[in-house]
């Protein structure tokens, strides 16, 4: 049987055998689509326009999308079996905005592999010492490998200088060619969302490009959760998560070096951090054991690869390391986020750090002691499980503002016509409605709205709703923000809020006696502080401490390739924190529901 699929300006023909819903087969032809519900049919993402071969319209269609949607012939792919013959169109593949931005920070270049140059003195019949020996002497180093050996050239007297290249006492490469300046390595971060790659030349320390694309797991689900359930049911399913993240991977690797004029015998070294389940499917290791209690990973330590060794296409004799994890859902990416914060904080204050991607991590320091938690704050920050949300793609909504006189304010990413709303525009209409008093503490629309706000309050899919703006200003249709969606947005603002006091307790300190709240990844560079704080994801008390870093996590990778011995701090950073399991605190549940409530609460 055939399906044919109109995609990215292409118009490809696809056998299939059996009967498979069209997801299955656009994930099998390794056709990206957005599926953040990982194919249960509730997210409504995963939209296809049929071009032929209409199908019915099921129940699930018919909640998740609009009347005007169903007639044009937009299905689920999730939901629809595929016909022979059945012809479909998909969205173009979405340009994402990747903070691959972090502050900057200098330190020492003594990176894990070295290069040096050295000239090699010729034999005489008095001194018939071997050649390998001889660098041996002079680069401090005693082994090598057997294909270091093979590969050295006939006429090596005829060469004045060779580079070498070692690691600690190994030799690990030799280059015969008198300029060899092209040292390089990567840093990677792979986030459950997004994945960014910096290229660092190794011998001045600079940042020489960088280059980001959106996690191509996504199309087992946009969670952790959905992705590792999609390894335990399908036969395959490990390495299908793994190899669509290696290939992607290898994909950016090949752009960065064509773009720089490398090859990928120039980049000697690979630093990878990630969430844990992240740095699971890397390595294709099943994450099961960490998504059900107790939540315990396969392994947290800090990994060395020989590059022969694994997929990614650097130099075959280089090395790929992952820095370690603390636990099943405090990663390696955190610990980048602390390593890049103890540059820059050293007064042994307390410091809060908060990195919301698709959960919230949060650590509490002093210098001395930390005290971790991971809260399930949940993809709907990210725009997923809401109504109208979008990850921060081009038109989608970024900021809002209710003026005085009930006029609105909004701005779009890129300023495209709006088609949706990302999680600082989430959180900045829903603090505008509490601010301008459309919401009551509990988050519910109040009943008795002055006349002239009663205008934008309607029912959408069953839901009272406020209507964000309407399809003039929009690419659409109307943009709606409903009940539903706001208390989705409360769940994930109480687990952060409730999070944060859990810790403060731990640490038996009060919020006076933090002295800075850094904000990592991407939602915390675009959230802007007071509606963050005006809704509670955030304690008030806290809301004029609050500095960003960027892409934190990144920076720690580089930090990290640029200087070996920052695996040695990261280890002591880990070995600091008291990791707290919230659901094993009694009154997590209560603070929860506590934190739940809008406005200043303490
Ligand atoms: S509704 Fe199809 S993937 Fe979510």
């Amino acid at each position: 049987m055939n399906l044919i699929v109109n995609y990215n300006g292409k118009r490809e023909k696809i056998e299939f055998k059996k009967q498979k819903n069209l997801l299955e087969i656009f994930q099998e032809n390794n056709i990206n689509i957005s599926a953040p519900c990982g194919g249960n049919g509730t997210c409504g993402k995963c939209k296809v326009k049929l071009l032929s071969k209409k199908s019915n319209v099921t129940k699930k269609e018919k909640n998740l999308l609009s009347n005007k949607e169903i007639k044009k012939g937009v299905r689920l792919a999730c939901v629809t079996k595929a016909k022979n013959n059945m012809e479909v169109e998909l969205n173009k593949d979405q340009e994402l905005e990747i903070m691959d931005y972090s502050i900057e920070r200098n330190i020492d270049l003594d990176p894990l592999i070295n290069k040096s140059n050295i000239k090699i003195e010729k034999p005489t019949l008095e001194n018939q010492k071997d050649y390998l020996s001889r660098i041996y002497k002079k680069s401090d180093t005693i082994k090598t490998n057997y294909s270091l050996i093979k590969s050295f050239p006939e006429n090596i007297d005829e060469f004045n200088e060779i580079t070498l290249f070692t690691k600690n006492e190994k030799l690990i490469d030799i280059k015969y060619n008198k300029n060899t300046k092209n040292y390089y390595g990567i840093s990677i971060d792979i986030g459950t969302t997004t994945v960014v790659l910096y290229l660092i030349n190794l011998e001045t320390g600079e940042k020489k490009d960088v280059y980001s694309f959106k996690n191509p797991q996504q199309k087992y689900g946009a969670d952790v959760i959905s992705r590792v359930n999609h390894t335990i049911e399908k036969e395959n399913g490990i390495e299908d998560i793994q190899d669509v993240l290696i290939k992607k991977i290898n994909y950016a690797l090949k752009k960065l070096i064509n773009k720089n004029n490398l090859k990928a015998n120039n980049i000697y070294q690979c630093v990878i951090v990630g969430n844990t389940i992240m740095l699971h499917t890397l390595l294709g290791v099943s994450a099961e054991s960490i998504t059900k209690s107790p939540f315990t990973p396969i392994f947290t330590n800090s990994v060395e690869l020989k590059a022969s060794n694994f997929d990614i296409n650097i130099n075959k004799n280089g090395i790929i390391k992952l820095l370690p994890s603390v636990s099943g859902y405090i990663g390696a990416d955190i610990l980048a986020d602390m390593l890049t914060i103890s540059q820059i904080n050293d007064n042994n204050k307390w410091s809060l750090l908060i990195d919301i991607g698709t959960n919230g991590e949060i650590v509490l320091d002093n210098g001395e002691n930390a005290y971790a938690c991971s809260t399930a704050a949940g993809p709907a920050l990210e725009g997923a499980n809401i109504s109208f949300g979008m990850a921060g793609i081009p038109g989608a909504i970024s900021e809002y503002k209710i003026t005085e006189d009930n006029q609105i304010n909004y701005s779009t990413i890129r300023d495209r016509k709006a088609k949706g709303i990302c999680g600082s525009g989430l959180i900045d209409i829903i603090a505008e409605l509490y601010d301008k008093d459309y919401l009551d503490k509990n988050g519910g629309f109040k009943k008795d709205l002055d006349e002239n706000k009663k205008d934008r309050i309607t029912e959408y899919k069953n839901f009272t709703s406020y209507k964000v703006i309407d399809n003039n200003d929009s690419e659409n249709s109307d943009i709606f923000l409903t009940q539903k969606d706001i208390r989705e947005i409360q769940l994930a603002k109480g687990a952060i809020e409730a999070g944060i006091k859990v810790l403060i307790q731990e640490a038996d300190i009060s919020y006076e006696d933090i002295e800075v709240v850094y904000l990592a990844g991407g939602f915390g560079n675009y959230l802007k502080p007071e509606s963050a704080c005006t809704i509670g994801l955030i304690p008030y008390q806290l809301e004029n401490k609050i500095e960003r870093i960027g892409n934190g996590a990144g920076m720690g990778a580089i930090l990290s390739l640029l200087n070996d011995n920052m695996f040695d701090l990261i280890q002591n950073l880990k070995n600091r924190i008291n990791y707290i399991e919230l659901s094993s605190k009694k009154d997590f549940q209560e603070k929860f529901m506590n934190s739940m409530y809008f406005g200043k609460i303490s």
